[in-house]
């Protein structure tokens, strides 16, 4: 009887169900009622404190479109495994040892950049593992693409979709803040389909004297409004030069719930223009999955499923130039994969006249 068992770990996104299908379809197709799958409750915690489930294959049905995840997740800091949990106890050690109690062949775990390095951890430390990239932030170095990110920008682009009309009747300077505290992947794909004027990423910094003369300018064309899609984690060049502890220092004192706040304040000041901000929060990582994530998670999971099959563990299942490939976890775990600055769609962004406030 081969054993596996699923867990979902961090923020969760669209179509991490629709990837637990496509693995455990894999299985039951080729062992059919000669394999058991578990279903570990809430992430990395489950796995520490024995919980899980004994899934069937019907758990599985109708689930594809389905947003969340049927398991539930829980944030599990990948800095903290190594400290003892609040009775005392290894965690590495709690996980290791329900692996064994449930004679698992392989555990596969639907993650983020955090949980990538616990699954790594766990291969290192002997457990057949499979990760699936799973994010709205597109950050899993090693993959062209994680799930639940096109998901993710048909909202966001949704929301800077809506804002176009009222922004226009009442010549308004809107900011749409976009999900991505590090990576600036969302803010840029959403800001373009959502034709922004203005798109500040992370992995930019911006120059606000450079955001004010490309408010102006549309101004002097004639257009009374503007649309600003600004990341979580944009950040101005001068706290950019700022050490991580200057930047928390000066974070402390920020009156600001967030940076589109400061930004829309001095835009105000400047510009005696009003300013609107908008949020669309976690509705990014909400809702049925797009057709795109389906058939991206479906493939992911065909392939982990294979991987099983083979008896093949310790890799990302990846997609690489358009093909599903098996990348090794230690070549990945602890890697970002940030918008290449160099890149092509860097220039085209600017070639239309988009600002980057650069
Ligand atoms: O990693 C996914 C993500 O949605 C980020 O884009 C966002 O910054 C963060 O998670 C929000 O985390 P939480 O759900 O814990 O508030």
């Amino acid at each position: 009887m081969k054993k596996v068992a699923f867990l979902t770990s961090g923020g969760d996104c669209q179509a991490l169900n629709a990837a637990m299908r496509g693995v455990a379809k894999t299985l039951y197709h080729h062992y059919g009622k000669d394999v058991e799958i578990y279903g570990i409750i809430d992430g990395y915690k489950g796995l520490m404190y024995g919980e899980w489930k004994k899934m069937k294959s019907k758990d599985f049905s109708g689930i594809l479109t389905v947003g969340g995840t049927i398991l539930g997740t829980s944030r599990q800091p990948f800095k903290n495994m190594r400290d003892p949990d609040p009775d005392g106890n290894d965690k590495v050690k709690l996980m290791k040892d329900n692996y064994k109690k449930l004679g698992l062949d392989c555990l596969v775990v639907l993650g983020g950049n955090g949980s990538q390095k616990t699954a790594n951890l766990l291969s290192e430390e002997g457990l057949n593992v499979i990760h699936l990239p799973k994010t709205i932030d597109n950050d899993i170095w090693g993959t062209d693409m994680t799930f639940g990110f096109h998901s993710a920008v048909e909202i966001a682009t949704s929301a800077i979709d809506c804002i176009h009309t009222t922004a226009a009747s009442h010549g308004r300077v809107f900011i749409v803040e976009v999900m991505g505290h590090k990576v600036g992947w969302l803010t840029l794909y959403a800001g373009i389909a959502g034709g922004a004027d203005i798109i500040l990423i992370p992995e930019l910094p911006y120059d606000m004297k450079k955001v004010i003369k490309a408010l102006k300018d549309r101004n002097k064309e004639g257009k009374d409004f503007s649309i600003l899609a600004v990341a979580e984690g944009a950040i101005s060049k001068e706290d950019a030069k700022l050490s991580k502890k200057e930047r928390k220092a000066k974070q402390a004192a920020n009156p600001y719930p967030s940076v589109s706040y400061e930004i829309g304040a001095i835009i105000e000041k400047e510009m005696g223009q009003e300013v609107r901000i908008t949020v669309p929060g976690h509705t990014q990582r909400g809702g049925s999955p797009c057709p795109y994530d389906r058939v991206l998670s479906s493939r992911l999971g065909a392939a982990a499923g294979q991987l099983i099959i083979d008896k093949e563990y310790g890799y990302m299942v990846s997609l690489t130039n358009g093909e599903i490939v098996n990348v090794p976890l230690s070549e990945v775990a602890g890697k970002l994969k940030g918008v290449d600055i160099d890149s092509s769609i860097i220039t085209e962004v600017q070639n239309m006249g988009i600002s980057l406030g650069i």
